[in-house]
Formats: structure tokens, sequence, C-alpha cells
């Protein structure tokens, strides 16, 4: 059973882990991070006034990942370095309470109904306009202002391997039409993949997009920037945005451009190019067509090395598309599992998603979801070692 109370157990023996590190082994040499101590009774606490607790997966190789059910978020993530030794590679924090806060960018969490933006917070179904709350500029992000990522989800099974989260959004409650139910599940297995199950259903005709917001850093949280990392995206197109993150509709050929990450380099080559998508991003924040490379039942989204770590992350989805944002807005607003802040460019998103404003776009594949419909679709993420 993976749950809260033999989290108690196993977080009492371990005490403090350190980035990177197994209990008792010397740093490696990349590692400047301190001490990190994350342990379930620190971590659990009232979130407008529902518990909140951390969970674990753990597989046969080591691999430990931490969730909680505060926005159904991942909370921690620890995976062998070419060392061998557990590296931490996800952003978080220590307690629950310190994800409910509006400095907090998003850690780890499941964002929707609708993650990404829908220009000016308006859009239409079958004649009908519907209004959401404007929370980032003249647009929504995100869902709004609570979305799914300051709901308290509720733990609907979990077992040796997995751990669904489930949560309702009631009608109309982020302006969204429908009781929109929906379900996360997260599964770890022994060839180290983390697998993200996402269903909805819905009472009325509405849009749904739901992805995980997990910040990235393959070196371990707090161990610098992310602009070393190597990465491969398998797109030939992304979508350009106008200067409020709004795709204009052109889904334009990466090739000879700074995104053109069709073969493997680092995020930082061309990140500060001369190009007006890169001024309005303020870096990478953009969404890459898949080119639907396949691998089995799965299309290759990503591919990212930790440039010190040795880990190498593979994403493979169902979705037509991957947001990719290279931390351009982090500014230490808050502080991480390991002491240090959330500082310019110390993590990175990768979201499988559809495409930004898909309710707006009709040429975009539809996010819109019928009553009687099921909505389904999943993520793999694979770790590795180079
Ligand atoms: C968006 C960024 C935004 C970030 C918030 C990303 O998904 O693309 O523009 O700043 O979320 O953490």
């Amino acid at each position: 059973m993976i749950n809260r109370f033999r989290l108690i157990g196993i977080m009492g023996v371990i005490g403090i882990l350190v980035a990177c590190q197994q209990p008792g082994t010397p740093k490696s040499q990349y590692d400047t991070s301190t001490s990190v101590k994350m342990d379930s009774a620190t971590f659990a606490g009232k979130v407008d006034g529902k518990d909140v607790h951390l969970y674990e997966l753990k597989n046969k190789n080591g691999v430990q990942a931490y969730f909680t059910n505060f926005g159904a978020r991942i909370v921690g993530l620890w995976v062998p370095d070419k060392d061998g030794n557990l590296c931490d590679v996800v952003l978080g924090f220590t307690k629950a309470a310190d994800y409910h806060n509006p400095k907090e960018p998003y850690f780890g969490t499941i964002v929707g109904p609708f993650g990404n933006r829908i220009a000016k917070g308006t859009f239409k179904l079958d004649g009908q306009t519907y209004n959401l709350p404007i929370n980032n500029g003249v647009n929504t992000l995100h869902g709004g202002f609570k979305g799914v990522h300051f709901a308290n989800w509720s733990v609907k099974s979990s077992d040796e391997s997995s751990i669904t989260f489930a949560y309702t959004l009631a009608d109309k409650a982020e302006g969204f039409p429908g009781n929109i139910a929906m379900e996360v599940t997260y599964t770890l297995n022994d060839q180290n993949e983390l697998m993200i199950s996402y269903q909805a259903q819905s009472d009325k005709k509405t849009v749904i997009n739901l992805t995980n917001h997990a910040y990235f850093n393959l070196n371990g949280e707090g161990s610098g920037t992310i602009l070393d990392h190597q990465m491969q995206i398998f797109a030939d197109r992304f979508t350009p945005v106008d200067s409020t993150l709004i795709p204009t509709g052109e889904l334009k050929q990466v090739q000879g451009s700074a995104f053109d990450f069709t073969s493997v380099k680092t995020i930082g080559q061309d990140i500060n190019a001369d190009d007006q998508q890169l001024t309005y991003g303020k870096g990478y924040d953009h969404n890459f067509v898949l080119s639907k490379q396949t691998e089995g039942e799965w299309y290759k989204a990503a591919h990212v090395v930790g440039d010190k770590s040795g880990i190498v992350m593979d994403i493979l989805t169902q979705e037509p598309g991957i947001q990719f944002y290279s931390g351009n807005f982090m500014n230490e607003l808050v502080q991480l599992k390991n002491g240090t802040k959330d500082s310019f460019r110390t993590g990175f998103c990768l979201e499988p998603q559809h495409f930004p404003d898909s309710p707006n776009q009709p040429s975009f594949p539809s996010t819109e979801l019928n009553p009687g419909q099921v909505y389904q679709t999943k993520s793999l993420y694979r770790f590795s070692v180079k």
C-alpha cells in the first residue's frame, strides 16, 4: 500500500535525503543543493479547511514518486542518475500549505479543465458565449484563479503501483459549462516509467484540456539553470503566438529557426536568438505540434538529458501537442524543497496537451466534450541514464 500511513514510517527511517544522493553516499560533484527534509508529518496540513496529505509510489529500482491530493500534484520524483544516486528532478515544496499561494507557479499540478490560455477568457459553444475569469493579462490561463490546481482532490483508489485522484468541478464554478468529473491516475512501473492517465465526463457540452505542469530540472531541484540540458522535441511545426501568447492560428515550420529541436541541442543554444516569438515568450513558451512519430501506442514527444546527472527523460503521449516553457517567469518568489529559490530558468515544463486557445481556433484539433462522452488521454515519462 503506498499511502501516507506507510510513508510516515519510511520517512522516519530515511529522515533527511540529499538531492541526487542516496543516504550515506557522497554528494555528486554537480550537486550544490542542501539537504531536503520531506516527511509526511511536515507536509500534511489543512488547506481550505480540508486535509492534505503526501502519498508515495516506489518501484523495485528505488524510484520514489510523491504526490498530494491538493491539485493532484507531483511533489517529488527521485530517479537514479548516471552513478546510481537518487536525484529529485521536480520542483516543489516540503509543506502542503506552500502550494496554496498565488505566487506559486503551478508546481507539479494538474491544470484544467482547460490547461493553457483561452483568448480574452471567452469562447462559444453551440452559439452560447461563456466567460471565464481573466487571470493572465487579458486572457484566462490554466482554468482561472482556482481551476483544479487549488482544489482538494480526493483519493479514489490506490495500490502498490498507482494512485487515482478525483475531482468534480461544479457547473460554472470557473465559468466552464457542466459538472466536470475528472480523474487522474499516476502509475509507476519497474521500467522507471511514470504514466499519467486522465479521464473526464461532463453533464453539459464543455471544453477540456488536462495536463500536468511539473517543473523539471534533471540535474536536481535547485541545482542551477536548465539551459545546458539537451533537448529534442519531435515536432516539425509550432504554433506562433501574439504578444499575449495566444496562437495566431498558423502552424509554422521550425526548420532554420530557434524553434528547431528536431535534433538534440541545448535548451540555451538559441534561447537568446533575435526572434519575435522568443521576445513574446521571454524565451520558449510555445506549443509544438507533434510530428506523430510513433512508438507502439504512443507519439514521441520529447527527449531531455540532464547535462550533469546524465538523467534522461523521454516523454510519450497521446496528445497532439506539447507546450515547452523554459521557466522564463521564474523570479525567486518561492522557496523550494531544498531551501533554494525558484530562480530564473531553474526548471522547465513540457506539458503534453491540445493546442492553446483551441475553443476559439476551429482549425485546431477539437477540445469539445459532449455529455455521455468519456475524455481519455495519457502521457508517459520514462527515466533512464546516459
Ligand atoms: C505557461 C506560461 C506560464 C506558466 C505558469 C505555462 O504553462 O505557458 O506562460 O507562465 O505556465 O507557470
